[in-house]
């Protein structure tokens, strides 16, 4: 019989290659593929899955709200999304506006209209972002994307993107101008490895932009809701940007963007400027409404810590560090091996994220056990030892 492998090979494009494993279900941060094996989900889907598989809330929220109404358009109000609306803003803390997309790369086009927007208001024509940051796939977000084996196949780009290194606070500041309608930055990069920047560098980024009347645009897809043990990590970071950007953990794996401008930012956009079919979906909204009520920050702190400390303390020659925030975090091999113990965990029951040659990325879901973390603590060293010999 022909395998679900060969099948998905000859129905798909070839732009994600074929995935070296295929799931039928999950609970909690358990999955179980199609043939019966059962792994610990150390990734989440790529930080997606805040709540695990099949959380009661998130089944409940969703089943109810498809089964009552599923959507509207956005010529229409519902409930769920005026309630997800507020709920982000109370969350925040600070007077904003919000815009629901469906997806990362879409709130990052929206993010982009609006710097574009701004920028023609003030006579602003370029935009500033990092090198190897991520921003995602549609052509506004990828001219900000700044990884060259990404980015480049599709360009030229009809902006003026200038790419500073990341973390590098004196870089940034040579690049901002009076030219400069808003710098996207991550506030730790993701796809680049879990990378967080010095202390301070997204502070000193929003004075940097205060001072030269450009917008700080961060894009939290990958950092919020949660995953650093913070709602949102800037809130740990001690700065308020103009926009701020949301998807991933949001809907807990249901398909929901958001584009959020603070004070004036809120308001750059006039009837008519933007819009999206789907965006702000009641299904998505409820979703991302049972996220919210059910992550518990304490327990994500002391997982997180309990896994750090963990990992911290595994010796080993394949080992080299570990990074990241909260239950966000790479592992730091000393070889490019990523590979090798992506596919080693996979045998001994573990899914993880081989994200760079030298880096693993683990992104398990906010409820993951203490008991959990422990087992993938003690199978890490054998996992290493496999991954060094094979
Ligand atoms: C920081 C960041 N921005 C944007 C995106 C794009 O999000 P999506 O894949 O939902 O379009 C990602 C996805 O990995 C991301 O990590």
């Amino acid at each position: 019989m022909t395998s679900l492998f060969d099948r998905f090979e000859a129905a798909f494009m070839p732009n994600y290659g074929v995935p070296p494993v295929a799931l039928e279900r999950g609970e909690g941060s358990v999955v179980w593929g199609v043939d019966g094996t059962e792994y610990l989900d150390m990734f989440g889907g790529i930080a997606v899955s805040s709540l695990g598989h099949a959380h009661p809330a998130l089944v409940e929220a969703v089943s109810k709200q498809v089964a009552t109404l599923a959507h509207t358009s956005n010529l229409i109000v519902h409930p769920r999304e005026v309630e997800l609306a507020e709920k982000l803003l109370g969350l925040l803390k600070a007077p904003g506006r919000v815009f629901f997309a469906n997806s990362g790369t879409e709130a990052n086009e929206a993010a982009l209209k609006l710097a574009i927007k701004y920028g023609k208001q003030t006579g602003r024509t370029s935009f500033v972002a990092a090198e190897m940051g991520f921003h995602g796939r549609t052509l506004g977000a990828l001219s900000l994307t700044g990884k060259p084996s990404i980015r480049d196949q599709f360009g030229p780009f009809p902006l003026d993107v200038r790419f500073v290194p990341y973390g590098d606070a004196d870089a940034l500041a040579e690049a901002v101008d009076g030219d400069c309608a808003a710098v996207f930055l991550e506030p730790t990069q993701g796809e680049a490895g879990v990378v967080p920047p010095p202390d301070g560098y997204m502070a000193r980024a929003r004075e940097i932009t205060s001072s030269h009347g450009a917008l700080l645009v961060a894009d939290e897809i990958q950092s919020a809701i949660g995953r650093t043990g913070h709602w949102f990590a800037h809130q740990a970071d001690g700065y308020l940007p103009d926009i701020l950007t949301l998807a991933k953990g949001l809907g807990g794996g249901l398909p929901i963007g958001a584009c959020i401008g603070f004070g004036p930012a809120g308001t750059i956009f006039e009837k008519g400027d933007h819009g999206s079919t789907f965006g702000g979906n009641a299904v998505s909204c409820a979703a991302a409404l049972a996220v919210l009520d059910n992550v518990d920050l304490d327990h994500v702190r002391t997982v997180a810590a309990e896994l750090r400390e963990g990992l911290e303390a595994i010796s080993h020659p394949l080992l080299k560090g570990v990074r990241g925030r909260g239950l966000w975090l790479a592992t730091v091999l000393t070889e490019d091996r990523s590979a090798q113990v992506q596919a080693a965990a996979q045998r001994a029951g573990f899914l993880v994220n081989a994200l760079q040659p030298d880096a693993i990325r683990l992104a398990p879901p906010l409820v993951i056990t203490s008991a959990q973390v422990q087992s993938f603590l003690t199978a890490f060293p054998s996992i290493l030892d496999e991954a060094a010999d094979g």
